[in-house]
């Protein structure tokens, strides 16, 4: 009895001395999207796999748990001494058959889950060529690298295991291999080529060393002895508080990046993975080069032309039933995002009223059910003008479909058929935060949690589209009516691109801007030169919008901007918070977002914060900046400027719900309400 208490206060004691926290997923089922932060292209499948990218070019996709862990202890000595850690995790990468994919998986332990600036690449979504291998990065990183030649120097193999500090620079490498039974064997194998790659990492705090051992998934255990055990000081690069997650990106090659399951403890083992709970592996790609034999061969041809022979049958009856209703030019064969009419036709019913979900200034949205997949999907049919110029427009769609974001409403393709053009959507199944914010019929209100969600995801999707993706794209028309919100309440911003679009189609020396009434930022109207500030303009008033409750110009005489600055001046800005919250926010909180607010919506185009700043605003990683004036030009001055621009609009002829059928003729087209 006296033993078992000695040893219960034992346990008691280490626990004090050691604080022991750990995790383990053996799936991702959804739930733990609490603990998890996503970040870039990453994504929780349905089927229990967390992908890190997918085959789009130059992505990145991270995925950190939420909670820091303590990694080092110190004391008045200024000693410091980094913990033992361990982990272990399983990965998967799908490469494209005919050679080879990129650019890798790291498991990395960082100070922040941000990484500003950071390229894909080989830079696997962590540095870029300015902050590579500085000493203030403190972050340690496994990478699982498939591309070769980075620097020419340590990393110069692909499928090699490299362990990096602060850049990527291995401190020292090794290929993918591992020790079979209790031989000094290795066994070499491709990390690409496996279902799945089982990996344990341990660092030993008190003999300064760490391990990696990998293994394909089908040899089922961890192999006797690590493929890498070297010394390494881990006291001045881990801090006291570290995220754990990995980061994964592609760029020229492109490879899909999964984790399937992942466990993680400091100061203690990582707790095992149960193999038999781990979702499947992700199938791979057919190797179309290896069928040698000529038998083989044989057969193959005989079927192909058996096959060429059916289809040219089929085709010229198909044909002359479809002629008229299908025509493809030569080059629309290029294009991957491309629908067939008919399927969108059977998916939406034929376009039936009763399959509507809305209409919106860019043309009338119809909810579908694609026949071959079963995927919902939203069809967004815009009439269009006959079809010059069309081969640009569709290479311009189709670069909009290579964009890929948690927080966007991505793009799945499109088709064209006579003079209307088709674009198919995710169905996002809540509907858009205009409608709930101002014609919710269940009489239910957005929480102050939620609408800072959902403020947080669109600076996110934007951050997105101005810095993180291939080239910049502008927005142009952000607002609460092109925001819609997810079965989980965040935020996917839609028609991201569209604006371009339309004046691409436009002959090109006339400007026209396109935007919102309310969300138009003042350069805008003398320019024409839509700009990344000028999206910051309108997410600015969008930021009002969603605290106060009220729309940008309810009345000719009410201007929310006007009237937050007015509250604002006289020090009682909470007066303006949407008195549906019945005062139960986070203050601090809404006087960042409102504050945030009136900063993104400066006058002057230069005192805007980009996206990049908005967002660290709002995660609180940089505090806002101390402006005491937020107006350089007198308010007054833009109130008569947006009430003459109103008149302006409702007495103008060009006034029209659909900005596409706007002509050249005018200097603005404007969207009507919303
Ligand atoms: C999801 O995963 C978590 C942690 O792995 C587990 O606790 C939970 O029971 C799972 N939920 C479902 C519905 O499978
Ligand atoms: C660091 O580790 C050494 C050796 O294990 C130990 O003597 C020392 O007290 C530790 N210091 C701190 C701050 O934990
Ligand atoms: C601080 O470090 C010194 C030297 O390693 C050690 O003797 C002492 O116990 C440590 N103090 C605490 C509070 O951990
Ligand atoms: C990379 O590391 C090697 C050895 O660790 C070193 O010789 C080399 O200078 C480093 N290169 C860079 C660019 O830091
Ligand atoms: C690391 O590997 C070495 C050699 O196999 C072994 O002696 C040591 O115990 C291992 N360390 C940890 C923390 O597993
Ligand atoms: C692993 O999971 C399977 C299926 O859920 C279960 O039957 C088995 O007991 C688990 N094994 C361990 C060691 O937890």
């Amino acid at each position: 009895m006296a033993a078992a208490t000695s040893f219960g206060s034992l346990l008691m004691l280490s626990l004090l001395v050691a604080a022991q926290a750990n995790f383990l997923f053996n799936r991702f089922n959804g739930t733990e999207k609490n603990l998890l932060s996503l970040d870039g292209a990453s994504i929780v499948e349905s089927s229990g796999l967390l992908k890190l990218t997918d085959r789009s070019k130059n992505v990145i996709g991270r995925a950190f748990y939420k909670t820091p862990f303590k990694m080092l202890e110190t004391n008045s000595t200024a000693q410091k001494n980094a913990s033992s850690f361990s982990t272990s995790f399983v990965f998967s990468i799908v490469s494209p058959s005919n050679s080879g994919g990129g650019y890798g998986i790291a498991f990395v332990i960082a100070p922040s889950t941000k990484f500003p600036g950071a390229d894909p690449g080989h830079y696997l979504g962590l540095f870029n060529k300015y902050n590579d291998e500085n000493k203030e990065n403190h972050i340690f990183l496994v990478e699982f690298d498939t591309v070769n030649g980075y620097k020419g120097e340590t990393d110069t193999q692909a499928n090699h295991i490299g362990i990096n500090v602060n850049g990527m620079n291995s401190t020292a490498s090794e290929p993918a291999a591992y020790y079979k039974g209790t031989s000094s064997n290795k066994e070499d194998f491709n990390m690409e080529n496996q279902d799945a790659v089982c990996v344990w990492i341990e660092y030993d705090g008190e003999k300064k060393r760490v391990n990696v051992t990998v293994a394909p998934l089908s040899i089922g255990e961890k192999p006797p002895k690590p493929i890498m055990s070297e010394p390494l000081n881990l006291d001045d690069i881990l801090e006291e508080s570290m995220y754990v997650g990995f980061s994964a990106s592609t760029a020229q090659k492109v490879s899909f990046h999964y984790i399937l399951g992942w466990s993680f403890a400091v100061n203690g083992p990582a707790r095992s993975l149960n193999l038999s709970e781990l979702p499947e592996p992700p199938p791979k790609e057919k190797d179309r080069s290896s069928s040698a034999s000529w038998v083989n061969f044989i057969i193959a041809s005989l079927s192909v032309i058996t096959f060429i022979l059916l289809v040219t049958l089929l085709c010229r009856t198909v044909h002359r039933r479809y002629m008229h209703f299908e025509k493809l030019e030569e080059w629309e064969l290029d294009c991957p995002h491309r629908f067939r009419y008919r399927d969108l036709h059977a998916a939406t019913k034929g376009f039936k009223e009763s399959e509507k979900i809305g209409s919106g200034g860019f043309g009338t949205v119809y909810k579908g059910v694609l026949p071959s997949t079963g995927t919902e999907v939203a069809v967004k049919r815009i009439m269009r003008s006959p079809t010059e110029g069309m081969r640009g427009f569709a290479a311009e769609i189709e670069s909009l479909g290579t964009l890929r974001h948690k927080n966007l409403v991505n793009l799945q393709g499109w088709c064209k058929q006579k003079n209307y053009l088709f674009l198919v959507y995710d169905y996002i199944p809540n509907g858009s935060l205009d409608s709930l914010l101002f014609n919710r019929n269940d009489g239910l209100v957005l929480d102050w949690e939620q609408r800072f969600n959902i403020l947080k995801g669109v600076a996110e999707g934007l951050l997105y589209l101005h810095e993180e993706c291939e080239k910049v794209v502008i927005h142009r028309d952000i607002k609460t009516s092109n925001i819609l919100i997810d079965g989980d309440m965040s935020a996917r911003l839609g028609d991201f691109g569209l604006a371009r679009l339309y004046n691409h189609d436009q002959a090109s020396h006339t400007t026209s801007v396109v935007g919102t009434i309310g969300y138009i930022a003042p350069e805008l109207t003398r320019t024409g030169k839509a700009s990344t500030s000028s999206d910051v303009y309108a997410f600015g008033v969008l930021l009002l919008e969603v605290t106060c409750g009220k729309r940008p110009i309810a009345t000719d005489q009410f201007f929310l901007m006007d009237w937050v600055i007015e509250n604002y001046r006289s020090g009682q800005i909470l007066e303006v918070v949407d008195p549906n919250l019945n005062f139960v926010y986070d203050e601090i909180e809404v006087e960042l977002v409102l504050k945030l607010g009136l900063l993104c919506t400066h006058q002057r185009a230069d005192f805007r914060p980009t996206m990049r700043q908005v967002t660290r605003y709002l995660n609180w990683d940089d505090p806002l900046p101390e402006i005491l004036d937020w107006r350089h030009s007198d308010s007054q001055i833009s109130r008569s400027f947006s009430s003459g621009f109103l008149t302006g609009y409702s007495t103008g002829s060009t006034s029209t719900s659909n900005n596409l059928s706007t002509t050249g003729k005018s200097t603005m087209s404007i969207e009507a309400g919303r």
